[in-house]
């Protein structure tokens, strides 16, 4: 999905006009980019070339798993790849990386970078990625259109998964008893947590990273795990500036006064003039969305955080204002040098095309959002420095955007009718770890030392100082003490479910 470090977004914005500029609503993380770009950082990925990973594919994953049964099923392929190095043979786990909004790649079942890779080798596991519907090259549908994307549901990608696991099960000759471990983070975290819950026996257990199970539409709890986060690194000096520049940017965009819109031009150089509410909510959404790549991507990026603090703190002359509008132009790159303010292109348009995608990400994951999750990344109801953001809405960056994309009305009662599925955070499930970050915007959805686990069989791994899916990375003598602590708990966990 979409890359959101501020090195990235420069390198991508360089291919889109201004105007493409990034919907904040799209501030998810493709965990398998962040992972590499980690890796480059320890300098791992150079080890992997030794092995090529063929593509494969199930040619018989069915459309729809709640009809199929009458008439004719249809077919798609599903793509997949595997690795049977450190399999141990009968008796020994197969291991199962689940992609979510991402492509699936050959490199996965080999990364050096993986914790769950790791874990693989010390327990002689069969290795397995498998692309999510829609997504890549697993394409159930002709086009993308809204009646298509009714196939595009967590139900559906948790019964192809089932389905898949028979195949696999089936063309490799493995025995009926081997044990199936699940893995991944974020959404497809949550699919990890979710598939042990619908099919119990299935799987021996999983490891659901960064899940936000806590599905709601007004996300603003998001923006408060932001501010912690600055103020973790910053403290009062941090947030205090921030929270007066937030302030007077907010009352420029909200400010027809010619002087005002003189300012704000020469600061933050909209894209095109605000004519509507909904392009004051973009524009504050784009500033916004610097925030939330430094707070999503801190472990990865090589400007997180402490950067942008030392940046609001710094002696350098420049108003609270000024500095804002400074980080915001390290989005800007010498093509994409205008911040976005036109909600009708950058939120609507941007997401219509029902061209079938293999490489982008964002009118699927769009549709997910409005057809069954929310996650509206929002700044007004919070209680930290972003509450000063006031255009950003969950009406305007949710409810609004879904009904002008997808047609869809009553996002509240589908989100309630996947809450009242999996339960949220009172899910009763068995085996199942979830590990969370103290510094992950997600974390306000995930399990953490405060939720009580309805089944003692499964255990939260909240992390002090990390952020999004730290615990995935592989271990590395750089580690802190808690991702070491983390690491240990998954190991032994993990360990656990295979009686070992
Ligand atoms: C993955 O695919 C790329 C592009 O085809 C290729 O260069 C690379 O060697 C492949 N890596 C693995 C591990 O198969
Ligand atoms: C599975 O077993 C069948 C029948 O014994 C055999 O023909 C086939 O080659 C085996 N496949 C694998 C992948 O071991
Ligand atoms: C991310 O957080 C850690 C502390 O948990 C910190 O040491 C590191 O410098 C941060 N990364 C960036 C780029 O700020
Ligand atoms: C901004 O982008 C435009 C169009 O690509 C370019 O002509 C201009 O030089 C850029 N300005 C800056 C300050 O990068
Ligand atoms: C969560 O609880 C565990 C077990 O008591 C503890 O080791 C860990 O440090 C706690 N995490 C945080 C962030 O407080």
């Amino acid at each position: 999905m979409v890359r959101v470090s501020l090195a990235t977004l420069a390198v991508a914005a360089s291919f889109y006009l201004c105007a493409d500029a990034k919907p904040f609503f799209l501030k998810q993380t493709n965990i398998l980019d962040q992972i590499e770009d980690a890796q480059r950082k320890n300098q791992l990925e150079s080890d992997n070339v030794a092995i090529t990973i063929p593509e494969q594919y199930f040619e018989k994953q069915l459309l729809d798993h709640s009809h199929d049964n009458c008439g004719e099923p249809t077919y798609w392929k599903q793509r997949y790849f595997s690795y049977d190095g450190s399999y141990g043979g009968p008796g020994s786990p197969v291991f199962l990386y689940i992609n979510g909004e991402n492509i699936a790649r050959n490199t996965t079942v080999v990364s050096k970078g993986l914790f769950f890779t790791q874990l693989a080798k010390k327990y002689n596991a069969y290795v397995i990625s498998l692309e999510h519907r829609f997504y890549g090259k697993s394409q159930p549908t002709s086009d993308m259109s809204t009646n298509n994307l009714k196939y595009l549901t967590a139900d559906q990608a948790l019964a192809d998964i089932a389905n898949f696991q028979d195949y696999f099960t089936q063309s490799r000759n493995l025995s009926s008893t081997t044990p199936w471990v699940a893995f991944s983070g974020s959404y497809p975290g949550m699919l990890a947590a979710w598939l042990k819950y619908l099919y119990p026996t299935r799987f021996a257990g999983s490891i659901a990273s960064s899940a936000p199970i806590n599905i709601k539409a007004d996300f603003y709890e998001y923006m408060n795990i932001v501010h912690r986060g600055l103020h973790y690194f910053g403290g009062d000096e941090c947030t205090n500036t921030l929270q007066e520049g937030l302030k007077q940017f907010h009352a420029l965009v909200a400010s027809d006064k010619p002087e005002d819109i003189a300012t704000l031009n020469k600061l933050f150089n909209p894209c095109s003039p605000m004519k509507t509410d909904l392009d004051r909510m973009d524009i504050e959404a784009n500033v916004m969305g610097a925030y939330q790549g430094f707070a999503q991507e801190n472990d990865s990026a090589d400007y997180g955080l402490k950067n942008v603090c030392a940046d609001l703190i710094a002696r350098d002359g420049l108003s609270p204002l000024e500095k804002v509008a400074k980080i915001n132009a390290l989005q800007f790159s010498p093509g994409s040098n205008c911040t976005g303010s036109d909600y009708q292109n950058d939120w609507v348009n941007s997401v219509s095309d029902i061209t079938t995608d293999i490489v982008g990400i964002n009118r699927q994951w769009t549709f997910q959002t409005c057809n069954e999750f929310g996650f509206g990344q929002t700044a007004a109801k919070s209680t930290g420095v972003f509450s000063e953001l006031k255009y950003v809405t969950v009406d305007r960056v949710y409810y609004q955007m879904c009904k002008d994309v997808f047609g869809i009305t009553d996002t509240d009662a589908r989100i309630a009718e996947k809450k009242a599925k999996y339960h949220g955070l009172d899910i009763n499930v068995e085996n199942v770890v979830f590990p969370s970050g103290t510094i992950d915007p997600w974390s306000a959805l995930a399990v953490d030392n405060s939720t009580h686990l309805a089944n003692p069989k499964s255990k939260a791994v909240y992390i002090e100082g990390t952020s999004h899916c730290r615990d995935m990375y592989a271990a590395a003598a750089t580690d802190s003490g808690p991702v070491v602590w983390a690491h240990q708990q998954i190991d032994a966990a993990v360990g656990g479910f295979l009686g070992k």
